[in-house]
């Protein structure tokens, strides 16, 4: 079977974390049926949990009827088990960034899924090619790379394998336009565009503060006013989680030298717990 648009009715997403809630919920919200999957049903609930609250701000906002978001609601259904995305046509994976679990998962899925499914995987860092090496079908993997808040963010990032066809990169696109978002390619090479750009800035941010070039409030101010982007690399970094940050920065500094070493203060502050807006503490406070 082609690999088009039009063959994508059902969608899988694995993990009901940040990103996986998301993508189900504008996969839904695109009119896509939806099956999100997550290890323990705890954390499928809160999934779940999360995309109402999400659905129920944008109603708020206008941006979305209240049937709309009823009827998206009713189009995803949540499991524990992986068995039950057979039937996808296309699955999103987005459990945790681990290389090991994220090639098991895919071992499973090549197992379950359609001959013809396409699997995707939400990776940050992690090469595309090294996850689809766990499979059979390594030129049906391709990496869609969405952004979080995924109901706010426009921008997704399509990773190309070394095996990934042509038609599956641009069903990718397709896919990612559908629900509403703008797409950019990038080869698979450590961080893509957008990491491989983001963390090194993220670290001279934390490392000015640190060396006491100026307080964090003008480390943020300086770069919003200075170079036009909306948040500072010190709010942004606490806003993506500083655990991530450093997780990220060490996987493109094992990969890309030493020009991609994590900050000092940002190993500190993640072993002292302080990772940003979700743990209420990271360079700045919050309610
Ligand atoms: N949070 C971000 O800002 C962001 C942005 C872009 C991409 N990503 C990527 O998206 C992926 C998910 O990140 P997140 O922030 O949503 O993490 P998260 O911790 O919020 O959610 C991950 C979920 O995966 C589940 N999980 C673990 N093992 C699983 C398995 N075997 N099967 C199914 N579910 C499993 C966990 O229980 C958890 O609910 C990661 O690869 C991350 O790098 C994150």
């Amino acid at each position: 079977m082609a690999h088009d648009i039009d063959s994508l009715d059902s969608i899988g997403v694995v993990g009901a974390g940040t990103m996986g809630s998301g993508i189900a919920q504008v996969a839904a919200v695109a009119g896509y049926d939806v099956i999100m999957r997550d290890i323990e049903q705890e954390y499928v609930d809160n999934g779940f949990e999360t995309i109402e609250g999400s659905l129920n701000r944008l109603v708020e906002r206008d941006s979305l009827s209240a049937d709309e978001a009823d009827a998206a609601q009713d189009r995803i259904t949540g499991t524990t088990e992986l068995a039950d995305l057979a039937d996808a046509d296309l699955v999103v994976e987005a459990a945790v960034e681990n290389l090991d679990i994220k090639q098991d998962i895919f071992v499973d899925l090549d197992e379950i899924v359609k001959e013809d499914a396409v699997l995707a995987t939400n990776t940050s860092t992690l090469s595309i090619t090294t996850i689809a090496s766990a499979t059979d079908r390594q030129d049906s993997v391709v990496g869609i790379h969405f952004m979080n808040p995924v109901p706010i963010m426009e921008g997704v990032e399509i990773v190309v394998g070394e095996r990934t066809d042509d038609e599956v990169v641009q069903l990718a696109h397709d896919f990612s336009e559908d629900l509403g978002k703008k797409t950019w390619e990038s080869d698979d090479k450590p961080g893509f565009v957008t990491n491989r750009i983001l963390m090194p800035w993220i670290n001279e941010g934390v490392r000015a503060f640190d060396e006491g070039v100026a307080t964090k409030a003008d480390i943020d101010r300086g770069m919003k006013l200075g170079t036009n982007v909306p948040m500072g690399p010190l709010e942004l970094a606490d806003h993506i989680g500083l655990d991530i940050c450093l997780h990220a920065s060490e996987t493109l500094h094992e990969e890309l030298g030493d020009r991609y070493k994590p900050a000092y203060l940002l190993k500190r502050k993640v072993e002292a717990g302080d990772l940003g807006k979700k743990t209420g503490r990271g360079f700045y406070e919050y309610e």
